[in-house]
């Protein structure tokens, strides 16, 4: 019989041995070769680590600055890193206004509709500087909005979003944007959370076809804010349609202003960009962590727009003649650097495209790519997978041309990443995997497009700059080719990196840096390695294949969400005693979350009722992305002696996997009966080789 202590020891560990088939090499084209930024095999050798930090003057150059800054990275307090000191700059700036001497007349942003009989609308350098000003002088005048303010934008993927970010920017406001699909409730915690008076919202949007109502979750989120002691003054309602409103909800006298009746006041002001430090706040991200609450990601100003125009530069190959269109959502940190702020820094045309990629049929990104004549392709795993699934030869009818493509948010897989690039790059187009967080501002690990041959499912190298390394549990670094999964971590801080968590600078160090910090009273960047909390496996030619997150966070369809959260929304319904939430492998969107509720002794209530009341509190708590895919009603949870619930039984139980020793448990029983309950359900076969976040979920408890 296995020895429990040695096995539990064993299970706590990141680094399994992984048995994975090396994929073959793809090469860029010399076509792509010839046209691209980054070309120079010295490149290794230019951001190499004797060479940091300064080797980010390069990426800091691509910007301008009222005041040039003098020290590159100042490293007296770690892990509080302060990137470009002594620089001012705007972000609004660097965005719009620099563009406009060459190319006031080209199309920043071409807006495309969800319904497809709306055209297209392109929106010029130049109107997109006047409509930047008149939102930032409302702002500023009308809602009493000023340099360090926060402001929370919960809004769907209209213009109108960047240019409220952009407004927000050339006043030096801080805005924390929360993805439309969020509900009102999480949106009002983030309210709360960040300190916001002011909320930015639209009546509503085309998504599927319809005509959703958003402006209802804006009473939810001032409502619930105001639980938590935040008061929200204004509310800024954009309308999706000029002069006509489509929500049910009343407008509230006093608290709430349509934008298209406050604007026509500031009609043609001109705000004078405000000159912000480089290490000024620019915006807040809410991401989800191992605890329920939400962290407040923070991003400077100079840090983080020199490193996403480098990134944007260099890897996604944008150059300012470019069609680019990035599919996220800007209210996802991808939105932020990869549709918003790298793209404008850079001068191209960036595409926003309002609906889903499969309405009304899965051929229509790619009518969108040919009409618009794109040539940067941005997606995630979930939506290639789903296309993949509806329109597997859809690609094959339109005439566009992609030049480089590029994937994030998951891991994809290598079958998946062949019709990706067969398919829909239809060879010619370079594919660029890129692997980062929310946390770093921009991408961690790719290849270089023109310079490194891309491996179907593995990320890369660190991207220039990007030092990577691997360690496993007890802080020994794995070197590349060792076959053993361990935690991806970074050597060195980057101008991307977040400065802290919002309000909350401990948790900020315990959870990026506590764990493999060599010393805490060190001034030394180097003791002080980021953990990403992803883990990885390095191969022999120095390129990461990530394997899916270490902690709480299940990803599904590339968002994070954390099970604790999760967990406590299905803890709020009355009959609930105790709950856990594990991952179950999802063909399309990755994992989905299942969820396990034991009731309150003596509550008597039909499975269906309370699988339908946790499904609502998860909807109105968090939204509708984190619908669970089951929630199994039990009559106990599995738990250890002391009274923990093994999560890592119910992951192995969700996914048809074998539960591994339970003689630990208090209640082995209990294991049976969730069984049988489980397998009465049709279930795929399990997986042949379970992936390792599944095998490892649970496994630190
Ligand atoms: C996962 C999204 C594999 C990873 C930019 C990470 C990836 C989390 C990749 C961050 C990739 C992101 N391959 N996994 N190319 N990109 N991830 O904060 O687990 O929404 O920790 O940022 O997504 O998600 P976030």
């Amino acid at each position: 019989m296995a020895d429990p202590k040695h096995s539990s020891t064993e299970l706590s560990e990141a680094e399994i041995a992984v048995h994975w088939k090396e994929e073959e090499y793809f090469y860029p084209s010399a076509r792509f070769i010839s046209q691209a930024n980054l070309v120079d095999h010295n490149v290794e050798k230019r951001f190499s680590l004797e060479n940091f930090p300064n080797y980010y003057k390069e990426y800091a150059d691509l910007l301008d600055w009222y005041q040039y800054w003098q020290t590159t990275l100042d490293t007296s307090n770690p892990p509080f890193w302060r990137w470009f000191v002594g620089g001012l700059l705007n972000a609004s700036y660097n965005c719009i206004d620099r563009h406009l001497a060459r190319n006031k007349g080209k199309a920043a942003i071409i807006f495309v509709p969800e319904p497809e009989e709306e055209p297209a609308t392109a929106i010029t350098y130049q109107e997109l500087y006047v409509r930047v000003n008149e939102t930032a002088a409302a702002l500023r005048e009308f809602a009493g909005l000023k340099q360090g303010d926060r402001v929370t934008i919960h809004m769907p993927m209209v213009p109108e979003l960047p240019v409220t970010m952009l407004a927000c920017a050339r006043l030096g406001v801080i805005h924390s944007v929360v993805f439309g699909g969020f509900s009102g409730q999480a949106c009002g915690d983030r309210i709360a959370d960040s300190g916001s008076h002011v909320l930015v919202t639209m009546d509503s949007y085309y998504r599927n076809g319809k005509l959703q109502d958003h402006k209802e979750k804006a009473d939810q989120a001032v409502a619930h804010a105001q639980t938590c002691g935040a008061k929200v003054n204004k509310v800024l309602v954009w309308r999706r349609q000029r002069g006509a409103y489509h929500s049910k909800t009343p407008m509230v006298k006093g608290r709430d202003f349509f934008m298209d009746e406050v604007l026509p006041n500031y009609f043609g002001k001109i705000v004078a960009p405000v000159q912000v430090k480089a290490e000024d706040p620019m915006f807040l991200m809410y991401t989800s962590g191992t605890t329920g609450k939400p962290k407040g990601i923070q991003h400077s100003t100079g840090g983080y727009l020199a490193y996403v125009a480098g990134t944007a530069k260099y890897i996604l190959d944008i150059h300012p003649e470019d069609i680019y269109w990035c599919m996220a959502d800007i209210g996802w940190i991808t939105g932020h650097s990869y549709i918003v702020y790298g793209p404008l820094a850079l001068g191209t045309t960036s595409v926003i495209f309002e609906g889903v990629p499969t309405y009304p049929d899965a051929g229509r990104p790619w009518r969108i790519a040919q009409r618009l004549d794109v040539n940067i392709f941005h997606t995630a795993p979930t939506a290639i997978r789903q296309l993949r699934k509806v329109g597997p030869e859809e690609p094959r009818k339109y005439n566009y041309h992609f030049k480089l493509m590029v994937t994030v948010g998951e891991p994809i897989e290598p079958d998946v990443w062949r019709w990706y690039y067969n398919e829909v790059g239809k060879k010619p187009a370079v594919i660029v995997d890129t692997w980062w967080q929310t946390e770093n501002g921009g991408f961690l690990c790719s290849t270089k497009p023109a310079l490194n041959p891309m491996k179907p499912g593995s990320a890369g190298p660190g991207v220039p700059g990007i030092h990577p390394v691997i360690y496993d549990e007890k802080g020994k670094e794995l070197s590349p080719g060792s076959q053993r999964a361990g935690n991806a971590c970074i050597r060195n801080p980057w101008p991307g990196i977040m400065q802290t968590i919002w309000g909350d600078h401990d948790r900020y160090v315990q959870t990026y840096y506590a764990k493999y910090c060599k010393n805490r009273k060190s001034k030394d960047w180097r003791d002080w390695p980021y953990f990403a909390g992803d883990g990885a496996l390095y191969a022999a030619d120095g390129y990461l294949r990530i394997l899916g997150r270490v902690d709480d966070v299940i990803n599904v369809a590339g968002h994070r969400l954390g099970t604790k959260e999760l967990e406590s929304a299905a803890l709020m319904v009355p009959e609930v005693a105790e709950a856990a939430v594990v991952p179950v492998v999802d063909p399309i969107k990755g994992r989905l979350p299942e969820v396990y509720v034991a009731l309150k002794p003596g509550v008597t209530i039909a499975h269906n009722e309370i699988q339908k009341k946790v499904v609502a509190s998860i909807e109105t708590t968090i939204g509708k992305i984190a619908r669970p895919a089951h929630v199994w009603v039990a009559e106990d949870m599995p738990k250890t002696r002391s009274g923990k619930i093994m999560r890592r039984v119910l992951a192995a139980l969700s996914n048809n996997m074998a539960v591994g020793d339970i003689t630990t448990l208090a209640n082995p029983d209990v294991v049976e009966h969730i069984k049988t309950m489980v397998q009465a359900h049709a279930k795929p076969a399990a997986p042949a080789d379970a992936p390792e976040d599944i095998k490892r979920f649970g496994q630190s408890e």
